[in-house]
């Protein structure tokens, strides 16, 4: 008799075996398990039934994600997790296809998770997106003389995450990969243990120019549970506050991208103790809709451009096929080809499309993605690539 598969919502019935298999598959306690279901809700919740038997998880919620200083409807993934006793027969992929034709039919460009296993999500289409770093330093690495004589740091009620999203806003402008967060997501920032932290804003004459919140020292180390610096101000303030731990505790540690105004602002070097990156996790983005995120996100404001990208996507072949993108005025405009084609001076780009969201996100650039064999085109079309998907290394701050 054929087995019946079923992927869909959970209802609160379901909320035991969920807690089980998530337990299961990361080792997550029920109490932190209820914890996000009480943040996220459990419409998040998803799952696929085997013959009406509950035998994989994941969670999936709807957040924009920024690009090229624009935002992109995104959906987050986390906790795909499929029974121990029901692996290794296709059931995480089944999942997996679920949680992407219903993100898809919702309308989102992108998908977006963090991996425990990168061949699953390969197969699916997803590409590496961006980066996550842990930083770590001695607080007296940061101490960099007096603050400045026009900026203050001052306590906060960390109750509300309005005005914070404000300031972030700016981050999310000018970086890549950015996400907006929901409430949950600012609960997980701002208390990453459950535990609230405690927030400082850092101001300048006319306000508040960035944000730290600390955890409480414990065991010699401090955990910077969420950080925001808009201007050279706002980092020295935060580099001497930080620096004001140094009698309690031997380390800090945040998270940041490659480019941390903390790191680069550091007086004293790796080599003598300073800043050390102690981990490097990567994200995963899928393209689930090709013309929408092409057309959503920004670009270089100055340049104007002409592309072909002839893209290849066997899981959704309806997502794929030939695609004219300009680029003009920081916009991008995108076309469907079909029928006799003109090609634009820059020539054509092929490539599938998990190589196309490496390159979207811009985590790698086209010449790399050549020499690699991601990627096939003439030196124009990478040259115009290359300048189209430039910015900022894409990264973010949240862990999900
Ligand atoms: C990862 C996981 C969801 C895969 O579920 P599954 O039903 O075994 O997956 P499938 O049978 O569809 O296998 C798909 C691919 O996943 C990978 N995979 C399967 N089992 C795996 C395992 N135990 N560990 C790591 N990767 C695994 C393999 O690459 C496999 O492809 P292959 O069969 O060609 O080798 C499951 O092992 C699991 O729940 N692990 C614990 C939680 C976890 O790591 N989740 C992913 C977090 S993002």
């Amino acid at each position: 008799m054929a087995v019946r598969m079923d992927f869909g919502p959970l209802s609160p019935a379901d909320l035991d075996a969920a807690a089980a298999l998530v337990r299961q598959g990361f080792g997550i306690p029920r109490e932190n398990f209820e914890r996000s279901i009480a943040l996220f809700g459990t419409d998040v919740l998803r799952g696929l039934r085997r013959d009406g038997q509950l035998v994989g998880c994941a969670a999936v919620w709807p957040m924009d994600q920024w690009f090229g200083g624009r935002p992109v409807p995104a959906h987050g993934v986390a906790a795909v997790a499929v029974d121990p006793a029901a692996r290794g027969r296709g059931h995480g992929s089944a999942l997996v296809r679920g949680v992407l034709e219903e993100a898809r039919a919702s309308g989102a460009a992108l998908s977006v998770l963090y991996p425990a296993t990168l061949a699953l999500y390969a197969r699916a289409g997803y590409g590496r997106g961006g980066v996550s770093f842990d930083w770590s330093a001695p607080p007296a690495a940061l101490l960099d003389g007096p603050p400045p004589g026009d900026g203050t740091v001052m306590r906060a009620a960390p109750r509300d995450a309005t005005p914070l999203a404000a300031l972030r806003r700016r981050v999310l402008e000018t970086g890549n990969g950015l996400v907006e967060r929901n409430e949950g997501l600012w609960s997980f920032a701002l208390c990453p243990d459950g535990e609230p932290s405690d927030l400082f804003l850092l101001n300048g004459p006319d306000g508040p120019e960035g944000y730290v919140a600390v955890g409480a020292p414990k065991r010699r180390s401090l955990v910077v549970a969420d950080i925001c610096l808009l201007s050279r101000r706002a980092a020295k303030l935060a580099l001497g506050f930080l620096a004001g731990y140094r009698a309690q505790v031997d380390r800090l540690r945040w998270r940041g991208g490659p480019d941390d105004p903390l790191a680069l602002l550091a007086p004293a070097p790796a080599a003598a103790g300073g800043v050390a990156v102690d981990a490097r996790e990567e994200w995963l983005l899928r393209i689930l809709d090709v013309e929408r995120a092409l057309s959503t996100r920004g670009y270089p404001a100055a340049l104007t451009a002409e592309l072909l990208l002839d893209v290849a996507d066997p899981l959704f072949p309806a997502n794929g096929g030939l695609f004219r993108l300009f680029v003009s005025g920081g916009r991008g405009g995108v076309q469907r080809v079909s029928g006799p084609v003109t090609l634009p001076p820059a020539g054509v780009l092929s490539l599938d499309v998990a190589a196309l969201a490496t390159l979207y996100s811009g985590h790698r650039g086209a010449a790399l993605l050549r020499q690699v064999g991601l990627l096939e085109g003439g030196d124009d079309a990478v040259a115009t690539a290359s300048l189209v998907f430039a910015g900022p290394s894409p990264w973010m701050p949240d862990r999900f």
